[in-house]
């Protein structure tokens, strides 16, 4: 699949829930991982591929693929943590991004049975990077002005190259 980069309106969309996870929803998840492996990237939203579904895809290292169809946080920390985010709709572009250290994910998975899960540390900020994409939102967005007009400045220097 083609992945959409910044500035395509899609990626500024808000997604719809899925409604019945069956083959298509499940094949569409599978497209989605090859894709994101095929990218190195460790985590795909739907919007990311111009679907506006909600639903994202995620694998580290050699971790389990993990599928969320319908992903809601439940419950966030308070403590927070700095960490360095990219995207495959920004690639090339790195920023330190602070977030929630902890976050409990409600979802569905490709076999559609309902999961929580509570997740930290790398786990945790990849679910929260790839939820913000279904609510039309980036990593940079989380960035001060400043700092968001320095690394858009970067990324269209590198998208004019
Ligand atoms: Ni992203």
């Amino acid at each position: 699949m083609e992945i959409v980069t910044y500035g395509n309106e899609v990626l500024r969309s808000q997604a719809e829930p899925v409604r019945v996870i069956d083959a298509a929803a499940v094949k569409l998840a599978q497209d989605m991982l090859e894709t994101m492996r095929a990218g190195k990237g460790i985590g795909l939203a739907a919007p990311q591929v111009g679907i506006l579904k909600r639903l994202f895809v995620m694998q580290i290292a050699d971790d389990v693929p993990r599928v969320f169809f319908n992903p809601r946080i439940v419950e966030q920390s308070e403590e927070t943590v700095k960490f360095e985010e990219g995207c495959m709709s920004l690639p090339g572009i790195y920023a330190d991004v602070v977030r929630p250290e902890i976050v409990r994910v409600h979802a569905w998975n490709e076999k559609g049975r309902a999961f929580t899960l509570e997740a930290d540390g790398l786990l945790a900020r990849v679910i929260q990077h790839e939820l913000d994409h279904l609510h039309g939102l980036m990593f940079i967005d989380h960035l001060s002005p400043l700092k968001r007009k320095r690394v858009l400045k970067a990324w269209e220097e590198k998208f004019r190259a």
